[in-house]
């Protein structure tokens, strides 16, 4: 099994490379930057994916995971950082879907998983085009779907929740760790391997039958709206809630 990483040149991506190589594919990581071994190339840019394609060959696997945000209050985002956010997490998917899905298609089968994030379906206050771009990057998923499943390539979407990675340095903050972690139904923060188990199966022929899914590794924070506010019982049910755990 050949499978495509973007964006594994460090964080998630890399992590998600190592868990498929483990598992026995031979890994293509594709990365602007990265240790040796690392395909140089700008997904946003389609020549250079196209070219990058031919030169892979067919491939079994694709995970579109390579993105970037820019943190702003939306007043104040300019027009090229949301086009820049756009042209990576939304462009980017697609010219590596389509490049690297050409062959699968001419072979009748393909699995691609889309790293989306739980700012797909909740709005992401002041990271500007980034809930935006994930929510495209979900319906691009679900019409690589629809529009490729006759032809035996499922394509699902993983909504990573809060996980510290090498991007996501605003981690580094106790305060910030602390927080988010008590936010979680699992009272802790996610982990890259956390998603790569996610991952893996959806690539793998274990996820034969399943396709146009998302599904959130997140420690349950997406659901958590109502354990946030006051309870309508008052404090005590909250607690008992607390101690049940
Ligand atoms: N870390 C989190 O808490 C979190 C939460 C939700 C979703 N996600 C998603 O998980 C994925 C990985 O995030 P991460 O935290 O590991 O990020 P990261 O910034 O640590 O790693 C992203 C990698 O993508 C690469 N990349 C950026 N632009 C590229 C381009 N144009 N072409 C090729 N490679 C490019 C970067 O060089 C980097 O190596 C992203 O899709 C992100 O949106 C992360």
């Amino acid at each position: 099994m050949k499978a495509v990483v973007t964006g594994a040149g460090r964080g998630i991506g890399a992590v998600i490379a190592g868990r498929l190589a483990a598992e026995g594919a031979e890994v293509v990581r594709l990365d602007l930057d990265g240790p040796a071994g690392t395909h140089r190339c700008d997904v946003g840019d389609a020549a250079a994916v196209a070219a990058l394609a031919s030169e892979v060959g067919d491939v079994d696997v694709l995970v579109n995971n390579a993105a970037i945000w820019r943190f702003a209050p939306l007043e104040e985002v300019t027009p090229d950082d949301f086009e820049a956010v756009l042209r990576v997490n939304v462009v980017g998917a697609f010219n590596c879907t389509q490049a690297f899905g050409r062959a699968m298609l001419r072979r009748g089968s393909g699995a691609i998983v889309n790293i989306i994030s739980i700012a797909a379906p909740l709005a992401d206050p002041g990271v500007g085009a980034y809930s935006a771009s994930k929510a495209a990057l979900l319906a691009l998923t679900r019409q690589v779907a629809v529009e490729w499943g006759p032809r035996g390539i499922r394509c699902n979407a993983v909504g990573p929740g809060f996980v510290p990675t090498p991007g996501t340095s605003f981690y580094d903050d106790p305060g910030v760790r602390d927080a988010r972690s008590a936010a979680v139904p699992l009272r802790r923060l996610g982990t890259p391997d956390d998603v790569a188990d996610v991952v893996a199966f959806l690539a793998s022929e274990r996820a034969s039958y399943v396709t146009g899914q998302a599904l959130y590794v997140d420690g349950g924070v997406s659901q958590s709206l109502m354990e946030q506010l006051p309870s309508p019982g008052g404090d005590g049910a909250r607690a008992a809630q607390g101690a049940a755990r």
